[in-house]
């Protein structure tokens, strides 16, 4: 993965978590992509809330959130060595889903070295989530009813 140009620091704690989905959420709507803010949420959601509760000897993190050619990039940098592990779950654990809902959601997600530390990363290709005609204008509505 590349070197991310753009990265918010932040302290590594549960509060961080809602800063980092708003942080992402002011970058994608200033990128005008804001259908993908919801999905893009989610991931940071999980990202973030990961660093705070098992990277636990990274005392900082930074956030990530670029949009560069044709991939959206969301990420969070720790200076925590252990690694991500996708878990397999059985119906009735209570934890272990986090990674699930990534790779879910994400086209390609990962962990690479970066920065002295590494980085849990999702990645979008754009062109598999193409902006819909309704994300610019609303359709006219039917008169379905009348
Ligand atoms: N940033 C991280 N640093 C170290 N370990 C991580 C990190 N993110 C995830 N992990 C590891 O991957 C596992 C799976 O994460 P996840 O699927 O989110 O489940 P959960 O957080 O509920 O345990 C975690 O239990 C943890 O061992
Ligand atoms: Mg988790």
């Amino acid at each position: 993965m590349p070197q991310p140009i753009c990265a918010y620091t932040l302290p590594n704690n549960p509060e961080s978590v809602g800063r980092a989905r708003a942080w992402v959420r002011i970058m994608l709507t200033a990128a005008g992509r804001e259908d993908l803010i919801d999905s893009a949420l989610l991931i940071m959601s999980e990202l973030a809330t990961n660093t705070a509760v098992h990277a636990t000897q990274s005392d900082m993190i930074k956030i990530v959130c670029e949009v560069d050619g044709d991939t959206l990039t969301l990420g969070v940098i720790d200076y925590d060595e252990r690694q991500p592990i996708l878990l397999t779950v059985r119906e009735d654990d209570e934890r272990g889903r986090g990674l699930k809902i990534v790779d879910a959601l994400c086209d390609e997600w990962g962990c690479s070295p970066c920065d002295g530390g590494k980085i849990v990363f999702g990645l979008l290709h754009l062109h598999a989530h193409a902006l819909q005609p309704s994300a610019i204008r609303p359709h006219p509505q039917p008169h379905a009813f009348a």
